[in-house]
């Protein structure tokens, strides 16, 4: 363990470089002695501070962020599902294509949030030198566990068959498709050969944030997080749309976290954001849309709830300009706009206080969320 009265020479701070710690042996030179850490010193990647020191604080709007993570703390459990399960008992109460939809839906986040798990955990978080950022990656990672608790509550609450829902990402193709795209990036991350350090491994790295944070968490889960929404707003599913809701609020913070993450790191690394990068971002945004697209048309072949693909057309690009915007990236679709206004209300969940009479915002209890 380490004492906070010892001096280490700088190399000793890297903790892949334990032997370097001044020993008996192979005392540091008093030239080389190390002063304590120092916030300047830290570095979002790359950085040669301590790991295990989360103070001084360097970026305060990660520990911001994992305070209000905390402070918006739910479990699956604690929604009732039982209006839920009769409505879906009741076959008059929901129409084919609005069952598709529950089913679509549930098919693509059952196994969505594993994958964004395990990029966390077994990926991202061993990438990243600032232990402020690495805290708030352990609370995202368990809000993506309760994420995957939540849809298997809903799947298990209204009886569905678990080997169809669970298997979707094998066997629905416009599942299959999203989840193709995101698979290489992941295993970018994962891959335990996989280092930083070179540009060419560091721009690899904020392509795949930028997949995950920015087409991932923010393009690919909001055609399902319209619907049942949507169903939620017409008094349909209203246990599973405030489960949503819930996740919704997570994952709006995953999402600017990552983004803060990406634009740290291209501040501190501006060589890494060259024409050539940005314009292969382009491309990978606009192949997230085209995937939206095609899963937004499958899991609603004709128009329901409201809602028909059109929109979702305009919609996600609407998103995909925002995004794009939001990581330093000139807008790709100009002059779109967003076609559900209700949905940004819904992201600010203050306003929504008594929309499902629920106590989403009674968790509220830090001050320190931002919102799109
Ligand atoms: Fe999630
Ligand atoms: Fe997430």
């Amino acid at each position: 363990m380490l004492s906070f009265e010892d001096d280490y020479s700088a190399p000793a701070l890297q903790p892949a470089a334990p032997a370097a710690r001044p020993t008996a042996a192979a005392p540091v030179a008093a030239s080389t002695q190390m002063r304590r850490v120092q916030a300047a010193d830290k570095r979002v990647i790359n950085g040669a501070t301590d790991v295990n020191q989360l103070v001084p604080f360097k970026y305060k709007w990660a520990w911001e962020k994992y305070l209000a993570g905390c402070a918006n703390h739910w479990m699956p459990q604690e929604v009732n599902m039982s209006r839920d399960i009769s409505q879906w008992k009741d076959p008059t109460a929901l129409t084919e294509d609005e069952r598709r939809v529950v089913k679509r839906n549930l098919g693509f986040f059952v196994t969505a949030d594993s994958l964004a798990a395990n990029n966390i955990v077994l990926g991202t978080y061993r990438h990243i030198t600032a232990p402020e950022c690495r805290q708030y990656l352990l609370r995202q990672a368990f809000e993506e566990a309760i994420h995957t608790h939540a849809y298997q509550y809903i799947v298990e609450s209204l009886g569905l068959d678990e080997s169809e829902i669970f298997n979707a990402y094998h066997e629905i193709e416009s599942i299959r498709d999203k989840d193709d795209f995101l698979i290489p990036f992941i295993d970018t991350l994962t891959n335990p050969q996989f280092k930083t350090g070179t540009p060419e491994a560091d721009q690899k790295l904020l392509k795949s944030l930028i997949v995950f944070a920015c087409i991932m968490e923010g393009l690919f889960f909001y055609v399902g997080f319209v619907q049942i929404l949507a169903l939620g707003r017409q008094n349909k599913m209203t246990g599973a749309a405030e489960q949503y809701q819930y996740i919704l609020r997570d994952e709006s913070m995953h999402c600017n976290f990552g983004i803060d993450l990406i634009n740290t790191i291209k501040l501190e690394n501006p060589h890494l954001w060259t024409n050539e990068f940005k314009e292969e971002l382009k491309a990978l945004f606009q192949k997230g849309v085209e995937l939206e697209y095609k899963y937004a048309e499958d899991t609603m072949p004709r128009g329901v709830l409201g809602l028909n693909s059109a929109q979702f057309k305009e919609y996600l690009r609407f998103i995909a300009n925002r995004r794009c915007q939001q990581i330093g990236l000139d807008e790709m679709f100009p002059g779109v706009t967003n076609p559900f206004p209700w949905m940004a209300e819904m992201i600010d969940l203050k306003k929504e206080k008594n929309f499902f009479e629920t106590r989403v915002t009674e968790y509220q209890t830090g001050g320190a969320l931002s919102w799109d």
